[in-house]
């Protein structure tokens, strides 16, 4: 600890995330690992709406941080809106990357200049907060890009430009999105056999050449070329043909899989360090004590993370899928789920489900998917739950929602083996999904190949062989402590 007045000599890495939760969570854990395993300051920098719904959620001390890990503020460039709900991620996209880059270098000089803390000496921005790569430039300091997504998400992201140049987005009219048109395979991406159009990261489904989320990947991939390196939360043994891949693509800096960061994070043994949490929403625990009154393998768990919304048909669906499946349930509905109203039950559901169901408005999930409890996932398929499903060795039932959850998805159900994907999201398909899953055939194949997936993901994560910690290791050395 360096004491009030006096430089210190450490390397001092800023990390700046995306704001929003998928993006927060796994930022902080490569922070927390940077200061633990080789002695980084850390600043982490949240965006001021994120920074107040963090202390509502967590408590007013909740980001004071420790002497050398420290958070610091910058504006997302939207107006003040409540803070009980997810921003608009489109408008969150285009005023990030118009606003943030003067304040972000107010920041950095302000860090510079700093009496007590050492002058920054690395920077990692998550892979769409890219306006990161200019502050990092004009100090000639090394500026890596966090992308938060899987490897085969991130190789799609990366062909938009050749999609648009092979004239297959935009979409001639709207009628290309129900007219089969999504079902075309393209088999030129690199490490992918072939996949569809509808698993492609979905910004490309639009007809409008202008189209902000479209333009906005289309920006942060060319800029990725720009990055001292790049960072993926995955493994080796998971995305090896795309991890592989990657270098047959011209100017991407290296790219080092560092995951799964939760299973590195074990590693970690500074209590008060652990104790920095990034939910954003205030974690409903009890759900835990249910769990462990119920047998193994016996519960499914259904959340659709943080950003997902559903109309209330949809989840009244999911509600009796869910009942006529007669299981056992952990059902989390985050307050903003359901799209411009409360989330409005059933009472005949609620009348049936009342021993056997669980409603919950946010959970500690990973611990949830590391209970022996549960036995399935029903998700939206964010890259971070689906690798924290791996991780507890747990198949799933998948319903993508945006971005690119749909390639997690078909990597899920057609290379990995460990998820079944709902096409129609009616009560009679989801109930039928649901006993596969926690009862049939292909739900015991589901749950072997889950299991062998955690097994092979811990591998990666610990020895010194584990391909990630090695990998780790050497972004560290090779690229973060080279300025
Ligand atoms: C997703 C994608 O991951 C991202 O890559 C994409 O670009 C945008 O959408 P999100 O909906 O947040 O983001 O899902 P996910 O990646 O699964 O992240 C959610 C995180 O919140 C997970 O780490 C999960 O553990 C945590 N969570 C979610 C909780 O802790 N409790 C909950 O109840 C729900």
């Amino acid at each position: 600890m360096g004491s009030l007045g006096k430089k210190e000599n450490k390397p001092h890495v800023v990390c700046v995330p995306f704001p929003a939760q998928g993006h927060i969570n796994p930022m902080l854990k490569l922070a927390k690992l940077l200061h633990f395993k080789s002695d980084f300051h850390v600043t982490f920098v949240n965006t001021e709406y994120n920074h107040k719904r963090l202390l509502k959620a967590r408590g007013p001390n909740s980001l004071n941080g420790l002497p050398s890990f420290r958070f610091e503020t910058i504006p997302d460039g939207l107006p003040e809106s409540d803070l009980d709900s997810t921003q608009d991620i489109p408008s969150l996209c285009e005023s990030t990357s118009k606003t943030c880059l003067p304040h972000f270098k107010k920041l950095i000089s302000k860090l510079n200049n700093a009496i007590d803390t050492p002058p920054v000496t690395c920077i990692i921005g998550d892979g769409v907060m890219s306006f990161t790569i200019d502050a990092a430039e004009e100090l000639n300091i090394p500026a890596v890009l966090f992308w938060t997504t899987s490897a085969c998400g991130f190789m799609c992201y990366m062909q938009f430009r050749q999609l648009i140049e092979k004239g297959l987005t935009p979409l001639k009219d709207s009628s290309y999105l129900t007219n089969g048109y999504l079902e075309t395979t393209i088999d030129w991406v690199p490490g992918i056999k072939e996949i569809r159009l509808r698993d492609i990261p979905t910004f490309i489904r639009t007809t409008d050449p202008n189209d902000i989320v479209l333009n906005f990947a289309l920006g942060e991939c060319q800029r990725a070329l720009k990055a001292s390196a790049i960072i993926l939360n995955t493994f080796d043994a998971l995305e090896h043909n795309v991890l592989e891949a990657f270098s047959s693509i011209d100017n991407l800096p290296p790219v080092y899989s560092i995951g799964p960061i939760n299973f590195l994070l074990k590693n970690v043994t500074d209590e008060e360090l652990n104790s920095i949490g990034s939910n954003l929403w205030k974690d409903e625990t009890d759900c835990l004590e249910w769990l462990a009154s119920k047998e193994p393998n016996s519960v499914v768990y259904v959340n659709f993370g943080s950003i997902t919304v559903m109309t209330n048909d949809q989840l009244v669906e999911f509600a009796w899928g869910l009942a006529n499946s007669k299981k056992t349930f952990l059902w989390v509905i985050r307050p903003d789920l359901v799209s411009g109203k409360n989330a409005v039950l059933p009472q005949e559901f609620l009348e049936e489900t009342k021993n056997r169901g669980l409603l919950s408005s946010w959970c500690p999930q990973e611990e949830v998917l590391g209970h022996s409890s549960i036995g399935g996932f029903l998700t939206h398929s964010g890259w971070n739950s689906t690798l924290e499903s791996v991780c507890g060795g747990v198949p799933m039932i998948c319903w993508p929602f945006f971005a690119e959850q749909q390639t997690n998805c078909r990597f899920c159900c057609n290379e990995w083996g460990i998820g079944l994907e709902i096409e129609d999201a009616k009560r009679d398909k989801i109930e039928i999904l649901v006993k596969e899953l926690m009862e049939g055939e292909k739900g015991k194949e589901m749950k072997e190949k889950a299991l062998r997936l955690k097994e092979l993901a811990h591998d990666n994560a610990y020895g010194a062989f584990g391909s990630s910690l090695v990998n780790l290791d050497n972004m560290i050395h090779h690229v973060l402590l080279l300025s």
